[in-house]
Order: structure tokens, then C-alpha cells, then sequence
């Protein structure tokens, strides 16, 4: 596992630069998090506590307490200006309800899914709809099994690294430098899930195709979205005019039907809360994890 960890400050500010205009142009997080609640009703849960974790502006937590009315729920993203935009966007959704005399507010949280600000053992189900690919999977998915409760539940989405190539090749016509971020894939995001002691990881892949007119219109989308490129050895400083029009032109080869593709590779995942004593590792230091337990979809 080699990828370049994500500039923790640069993920903030990006996203917290996004938080106004985030939900115009999220289609694709809306599609996957919905995938992901579909998901969790094929799931016998009470949940009493749940944690959204990356819960952006919010979007998600009106769906999450209406399928758990009696959960109390908690909020939490790196990006303070999302934080502040999701507890705005909860109140306006909830209204007067929220002053009910049975209603649990929602717990709104600053912070870092890597160095979770949460108890041991004080979640029941941790809902993470594409916030987990900013993070190191091994930090993240030990801090989630130290925060589930015994029985507790993880469900999340996170990107592969197919997501975006047709924009990685374009720039890598145009420069040597990293522009579009690296993705684990699959394999090694249930890697880290074994070593953090989870149980029965699921794990599979499904691909979406956003279209767009052009190679600008998506680039705009992804600045809207707070998606930047976060590499480490990133290209600093401002790019040329001429530079982006050469990406824009390499991405013509893509073309079809009259529109551009952007691919994302996602990947869904769930995992039981596992045995916090037990240790899964192998004598030789590897982790074992049944391949019956990871399936491609649709690729
Ligand atoms: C693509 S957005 C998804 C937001 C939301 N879950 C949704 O479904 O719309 C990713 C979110 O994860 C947050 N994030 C990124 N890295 C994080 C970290 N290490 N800890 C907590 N949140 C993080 C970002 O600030 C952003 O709000």
C-alpha cells in the first residue's frame, strides 16, 4: 500500500472552500449514498447511536433519521465549514420538530476520521459515504473498529483507482506530475480492514459514467466539489491557460457519442465490529481475507 497520503490541511480547506455550493453538483454522492441506505435496509440493525462520518453538508442525516427514528445521531467532517453548513442544513430540513421533547439533536463534530474525537465502543452503525478515500485506510478503519460497539455495523463507499483515469491520462499527456488523486483499490482497502480487526469485510465495485461537455466542465465540478489534488508531490502553483487547453485537447480522445466520459470506480463496503482482543495477522505478518468475501460488479 504506497499511495501518497492526502495533505490532511489541503483536504479541509478544500472542502470547506466547497461547502456552499457542494450539493449543486454532487450527483454522483448522492447516487451512491442512497445505494448505501438501500444497502442497510436489507439489515436487521437498532442502531442507538450512528455515527456520519465525512458527512459533508449533511445531506445524508435526514435520510439516516428517518429510517432510525429513535437513533441519536452524530456528524462529523474534517472540514469545518461543512460541519457549520450540515447543522444549517439540518435545522432548516428538521424545523420546529427538533424542539419535540422525544427528539435527540443531532451531535455536530470537527474532526478527523483518522483520530476519531469519539469514545471506545459508542457506535452502533458508522455510515461513511465517500469521505474514506482522503484517509489512510489502515488509521481509518482501526479508529472505526476501536468506536463500533461489540455487534456495531460500518457501511461506507470509497473510490478505486479507476475513478477519473481518463482525466489522469489526459494530464499525463500534458506533464509528469500527479493532477488527479490515487485510489486504493479494492484489495488493499480490505487489507486494512482485516488488519484492523473487522469482521467479515464485504466488498464490491460498481462503475458510474458522468458525461460532460467538455474536459472544463468537469474540472469545474470537481473544484466545486472540494475534490482537489491532494498528492503530496502535486504541482504547486498556478496552471497556464495554455496548459489546461492542452489537457482539455488530449481529452478529446475519449469522446463519444458527442460527450465526455468520467469514470469513478466505487467501491462499497461493510464490515461487523470484530473482536477487539482477537489478532488476525498471519505468522509471516500478512492478513488473510477470504476471497469469497470480495466480488467485482459490473466492471
Ligand atoms: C465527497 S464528500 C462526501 C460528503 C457526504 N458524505 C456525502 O455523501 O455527500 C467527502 C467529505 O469527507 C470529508 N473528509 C475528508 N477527509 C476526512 C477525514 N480525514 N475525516 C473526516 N472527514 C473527512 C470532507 O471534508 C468532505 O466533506
Amino acid at each position: 500500500m504506497t499511495n501518497d497520503l492526502p495533505n490532511k490541511q489541503l483536504v479541509a480547506r478544500s472542502f470547506g472552500q466547497a461547502a456552499a455550493h457542494y450539493d449543486d453538483v454532487a450527483i454522483l454522492q448522492r447516487q451512491t449514498a442512497d445505494e448505501l441506505l438501500d444497502r442497510l435496509s436489507l439489515v436487521t440493525l437498532q442502531p442507538q447511536q450512528i455515527l456520519d462520518l465525512g458527512a459533508g453538508t449533511g445531506r445524508n442525516l435526514s435520510l439516516l433519521a428517518k429510517r432510525y427514528p429513535k437513533a441519536q445521531l452524530f456528524a462529523l467532517d474534517i472540514a469545518t465549514a461543512m460541519v457549520k453548513h450540515a447543522r444549517k442544513n439540518h435545522q432548516k430540513q428538521v424545523g420546529f420538530k427538533r424542539w419535540l421533547p422525544n427528539s435527540k439533536p443531532v451531535q455536530f463534530l470537527t474532526g478527523d476520521a483518522e483520530k476519531l474525537p469519539l469514545a471506545d465502543n459508542s457506535m452502533d452503525l458508522i455510515y461513511a459515504n465517500l469521505a474514506l478515500q482522503w484517509c489512510d485506510p489502515r488509521t481509518s478503519f482501526a479508529e472505526i473498529q476501536r468506536v463500533l460497539r461489540p455487534d456495531g455495523l460500518l457501511m461506507f463507499t470509497t473510490l478505486g483507482p479507476d475513478t477519473l483515469h481518463e482525466l489522469r491520462q489526459s494530464w499525463a499527456e500534458v506533464d509528469d506530475y500527479p493532477h488527479v488523486n490515487l485510489f486504493y483499490d479494492m484489495h488493499d482497502v480490505g487489507e486494512a480492514m482485516m488488519a484492523a480487526n473487522l469482521a467479515e469485510p464485504v466488498l464490491d465495485t460498481d462503475r458510474y459514467t458522468l458525461t460532460y461537455d467538455t474536459a472544463m466542465a468537469l474540472m469545474k465540478d470537481l473544484k466545486i466539489l472540494g475534490a482537489r489534488n491532494v498528492n503530496t508531490t502535486r504541482r504547486r502553483g498556478l496552471t497556464g491557460k495554455q496548459t489546461m487547453n492542452n489537457v482539455a485537447k488530449a481529452y478529446e480522445q475519449f469522446r463519444e457519442n458527442g460527450v465526455l466520459p468520467a469514470t469513478y470506480e466505487v467501491v462499497y463496503g461493510h464490515a461487523w465490529a470484530g473482536n477487539k482482543q482477537q489478532q488476525q495477522r498471519q505468522e509471516d505478518g500478512s492478513i488473510a481475507i477470504p476471497i469469497s468475501k470480495i466480488q467485482r460488479r459490473r466492471s
